[in-house]
């Protein structure tokens, strides 16, 4: 199945099944925002709850043997204005920006290139023009004369329509620098992927959402672009007050807004969404060991989630694309039916250094540096001088961050369970881990009648404590497991008229689609067993 029909299935599953709706659907929408209907909120806690788990009450062992130290937070989505100035948000944190002069569309300049890209036209001029190596004028003639035909009838209102010409030098060329580059990424066309007209050049445009506070004066307010940085306003308020040693992490899970200038591809991009952050504090020697450390445990992690390792991979950031704060980052990318056979990002894992803590510390006057106790202790030992131990032992730490994203966490979860099927009714079924299915068990009577109710409503009440099962006696059997199949339920327990006779009841295994029979009182352990 082509993979831009496999991601129309799941937003429209998503939406029949109550995963995810279009935010305010009733008054039309309002692009960029979402609402997680009854599955979709217990699938995201799922994730939120098996990565707290994780990552705060069983944290990795660490390095030295022992489980390293990790604590949450839970800070407040609005902060003092002047964190934004100090983090560097309130200068740096904006995307470049094209207008489009004729049909006055904004674009974000480095996704000006994707949305050409996803344009059946360019990807046959992409083919006809090979690996870019040796383009001659013969074939941008040629493509020139496909864009004027076949191209206008596949991509009617796009610039090569109008602007063939200057469309097709531009695009030609820059694709075959791009090529040569080994890198497939078209930027500063200059054209307008919706109709063609001409782009105004990139105007920096910052992806803060403002709010105000107060009613006499109000103050302006942002709300935050990331979770991070409650953390680091935080961190002296927690070496202060809880037992952590550096070196040792702070997790915050949480809403985070941008006012991302084209949302899309569903919920991969929007304006308001859910990040999962550790910043973890090391000694600055020792923060190259944590970021290999950090690196392997989230991807282990991901794994954990049921994800197929094929379908993910690191990639390191170039040094233009690190943010203002990083001195090396590298994304856990996945791939998503619309990157595909490509990869999008999951996940980055930066060394932050110094950075936050210093600017906030400047910004606000604050010293937010630590004394090392073990290491003045060691120092001294080694005989270093008064001098050298006082100068070494009080440090601002480094910052190692995996930050991830919860709400894109659902989406990999929904693309990588989404599994086509002939066989079954539904012609598909969702094969989550059984461990994030938002429900676990499904009871049903066989027929609504003759005692089976009872019997299903009893285990019901004796199950619900244990898994999150769901009661339902509504329509067919047959469409009662069709539906289960497409919210992934893995198991469903039939109560028929042989429960009556010999309390015993089915269990039906959502992959297989076989069926046991086990008595009605081993089934709470059998569930137990396979959950
Ligand atoms: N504190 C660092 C930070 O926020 P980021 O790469 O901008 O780094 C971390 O964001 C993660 O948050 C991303 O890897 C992605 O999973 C998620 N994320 C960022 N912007 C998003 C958006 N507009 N919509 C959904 N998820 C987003």
């Amino acid at each position: 199945m082509p993979d831009a029909t496999v991601m129309e299935q799941i937003v429209s599953l998503c939406k029949r099944r109550g995963f995810i709706y279009p935010a305010s659907e009733i008054y039309g929408g309002i692009n960029g925002f979402w609402d997680y209907g009854p599955l979709g909120v217990l699938l995201k806690n799922n994730i939120r709850d098996w990565w707290w788990n994780q990552m705060v009450l069983c944290p990795p062992i660490g390095p030295d043997g022992h489980p390293i130290e990790m604590v949450g937070l839970d800070s407040a989505i609005i902060q003092n204005p002047k964190t934004w100035v100090a983090s560097g948000h309130a200068g740096g944190f904006a995307d470049p920006m094209q207008t489009c002069r004729q049909c006055k569309k904004l674009f974000r300049a480095d996704h000006v290139a994707a949305m050409f890209m996803e344009s059946e036209w360019l990807g046959a001029l992409a083919d006809s023009i090979g690996d870019g190596t040796n383009i001659d004028p013969q074939t941008i003639e040629n493509a020139e004369k496909w864009a004027r035909g076949k191209g206008r009838k596949l991509a009617p209102g796009l610039a090569f329509v109008r602007g063939v010409e200057k469309a097709l030098n531009a695009l030609v060329v820059e694709l075959a620098v791009q090529r040569r580059a080994g890198r497939l990424q078209i930027s500063n066309i200059g054209i307008c992927p919706n109709c063609g007209g001409d782009l105004t050049e990139p105007r920096q445009f910052n992806l803060m959402l403002g709010s105000e506070v107060g009613a006499v004066d109000p103050v302006k307010v942002y709300l935050r672009p990331e979770t991070a940085q409650g953390i680091f306003l935080n961190f002296k308020n927690i070496i202060d007050t809880s037992r952590v040693k550096v070196p040792f992490g702070v997790a915050q899970t949480g809403k985070s807004f941008r006012n991302e200038v084209t949302p899309r591809n569903f919920i991969f991009r929007s304006r308001e969404f859910e990040q999962m952050e550790m910043e973890w504090f090391c000694h600055p020697d020792e923060a190259p060991k944590w970021y290999e450390f950090w690196k392997a445990k989230r991807m282990e992690w991901w794994r954990s989630l049921g994800v197929a390792e094929s379908n993910l991979r690191f990639r390191d950031h170039e040094k233009d694309e690190l943010s203002h704060y990083s001195k090396m980052t590298v994304d856990i990318e996945y791939k998503y039916p619309f990157t595909s056979p490509d990869f999008g990002e999951l996940e980055g894992i930066a060394h932050r250094g110094e950075f936050d803590l210093k600017q906030h510390s400047e910004h606000s006057g604050q010293k937010l540096d630590y004394f090392d106790q073990e290491l003045q202790l060691r120092l001294k030992e080694q005989g270093a001088s008064p001098e050298e131990v006082k100068a070494k032992s009080r440090y601002i730490p480094n910052v190692i961050e995996p930050a991830s994203g919860l709400t894109r966490a659902v989406l990999v979860l929904l693309c990588e369970a989404y599994t086509p099927d002939e066989a079954r009714p539904s012609k598909m079924f969702l094969k989550f881990k059984p461990q994030f299915a938002p429900i676990k068990v499904g009871i049903f009577p066989l027929v609504n009648k003759d005692g089976m109710p009872e019997v299903a409503e009893k285990l019901y009440l004796d199950l619900r404590n244990q898994f999150t099962c769901e009661y339902d006696a509504k329509q067919s059997i047959g469409k009662r497991y069709a539906r289960m199949d497409e919210i992934g339920t893995p198991f469903c327990v039939t109560i028929d008229g042989q429960t009556l006779q010999d309390q015993t009841v089915t269990i039906r295994d959502r992959d297989a689609m076989g069926q046991v029979r086990v008595g009605i009182g081993q089934v709470s352990g059998y569930l137990r067993e396979r959950l």
